[in-house]
């Protein structure tokens, strides 16, 4: 994603109302920031947030959170989200390398969209698919750990599928063609513009208990 500085971006952001400020306060309760029971699922790098957003509105009764480290993209989002009040989705800025912080044996299921692919070997640790962040994902998990991975990148996916199944998770699901095989899914913009470009796309939701 490329990065502008926008101005005013971090105070709109704290202005929004589905920004979480305090997130690591709500620890093993964030229950009670929804004020329900309904299971909790976190997308992890969401960009300027179409797909959490889309979720949010084909879910109700299934609370979301986006996460997305970047000042700048998370703007995005929150002008996308503007004259909305969608009850069950809520927003946090931060890098997910902190994420153990934040929950604790409270989430459903981890989505994964088009997460940068750090193509050097140096750099496989940032790769949110890699065993660094699956060891990181242990502890947020409330049951059966559930995580599903979208995307164009060929290799990314070859490595994920990988790490994946090496971390012990087992492959509920799998598409090389999602648009071919699938009827519902919400598009995030990384795909819209991809698919648009005639890239196939890629999907895998693993679980492990
Ligand atoms: C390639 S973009 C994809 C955005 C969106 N998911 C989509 O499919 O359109 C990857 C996004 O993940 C965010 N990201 C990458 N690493 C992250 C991390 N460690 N914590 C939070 N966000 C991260 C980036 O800032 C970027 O917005």
């Amino acid at each position: 994603m490329r990065l502008r500085n926008v101005k005013g971006a971090s105070e709109r952001i704290d202005a929004s109302k589905y920004i979480i400020k305090d997130y690591e306060k709500y620890r093993g309760n964030y229950k009670s920031l929804f004020n329900n029971d309904n299971k909790i699922c976190i997308e992890i790098g969401m960009g300027k947030g179409d797909f959490i957003k889309g979720m949010s509105m084909m879910y109700p009764n299934v609370n979301f959170i986006g996460i997305e480290k970047y000042d700048s993209v998370m703007v995005r989002a929150i002008e996308k989200l503007e004259d909305t009040d969608i009850q069950n989705l809520r927003l946090i800025k931060m890098d997910a390398e902190g994420i153990g912080n934040v929950f604790v044996k409270e989430i459903d299921t981890i989505y994964l969209n088009f997460s940068d692919p750090w193509p050097k070997d140096r750099h496989e640790k940032r790769r949110l698919t890699s065993s660094n962040f699956l060891r990181k994902y242990d502890s947020l998990f409330v049951g059966t750990k559930h995580i599903v991975f979208k995307t164009d990148n060929r290799k990314l996916f070859e490595y994920s599928i990988k790490s994946f199944t090496d971390y012990g998770y087992k492959i509920n699901n799998i598409s090389l063609d999602l648009h071919k095989d699938v009827l519902i899914n919400i598009e995030t913009e990384y795909e819209k513009k991809f698919s648009s470009l005639g890239y196939p796309i890629y999907i895998i939701d693993v679980i492990k208990d």
